[in-house]
C-alpha cells in the first residue's frame, strides 16, 4: 500500500523533473500503482477497511514520494448517453499550452489527499485548459481540451508537481472574495 506524503514533507514542496519517455518500467510500475491506489480509494468498502485511506479524484507522483511529473486522474462522469462513463487521465510530463481569462471554483472548497485539516475558502482555476502531455495507458502524446471540474482538477494536480498546493492560492484575508467573470463548477 503506498503512503501519502502530507503537507507538513518539505519534499512535497519540491520542483519535480520530467521523466523520461518512453517511460522507464519504474516509472510505468509506479503510475499504475498510482492508478490503482485511486481507484482503490473510491471503495467504499476497501475504505472501511483501511480508514487511513481518502477519498481522491486525483493523484500525483510527488504526493507518494517520487518527485517526477506523472499524475493521474479518475472520477465518475455518468451522461445520458453513458451513465458509466469516467473521466480518467494517466500523463506525464503535462503542460498548459492555453487557458482562458475566465476562471472556476468549487462552491465547497477543495480539498487533497496530502492535506488532513481544512482550509476554507475559493481556489480559483482557469475555466478552460488545453494541455500536452504523454498518456502512459495510451502510450501516446494527447492533447486535453478541459473545462470546469476536470480543468480545476487537472491544474490541481499540475500545481504538485511545481510544490503548489490549493491553500496557497486562497486569499487569506478574504478566502471568499468572488471574482467577476468567475463561475462555480
Ligand atoms: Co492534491
Amino acid at each position: 500500500m503506498m503512503k501519502i506524503v502530507k503537507d507538513t514533507n518539505p519534499r512535497l514542496r519540491e520542483k519535480s523533473l520530467p521523466v523520461e519517455l518512453p517511460l522507464s518500467k519504474e516509472n510505468e510500475a509506479l503510475i499504475h500503482e498510482m492508478m490503482d491506489y485511486l481507484l482503490l480509494s473510491q471503495d467504499a468498502s476497501f475504505c472501511e477497511k483501511h480508514p487511513s485511506v481518502r477519498e481522491g479524484v486525483g493523484l500525483a507522483a510527488p504526493q507518494v514520494g517520487h518527485n517526477v511529473r506523472m499524475l493521474v486522474i479518475s472520477y465518475p462522469n455518468p451522461t445520458e448517453e453513458d451513465p458509466k462513463a469516467v473521466v480518467q487521465h494517466a500523463l506525464c510530463n503535462p503542460k498548459i499550452v492555453a487557458s482562458s481569462l475566465k476562471k472556476a471554483y468549487l462552491e465547497g472548497g477543495e480539498g487533497c489527499l496530502s492535506v488532513d485539516e481544512e482550509h476554507p475558502g475559493y481556489v480559483y482555476r482557469d475555466f478552460k485548459v488545453v494541455v500536452d502531455a504523454y498518456d502512459a495507458f495510451l502510450k501516446q502524446n494527447v492533447r486535453i481540451t478541459a473545462r470546469g471540474y476536470e480543468a480545476v482538477v487537472l491544474q490541481h494536480e499540475m500545481d504538485h508537481l511545481d510544490g503548489i498546493l490549493f491553500y496557497d492560492h486562497i486569499d487569506k484575508r478574504d478566502p471568499f472574495r468572488k471574482l467577476p467573470n468567475s463561475v462555480a463548477v
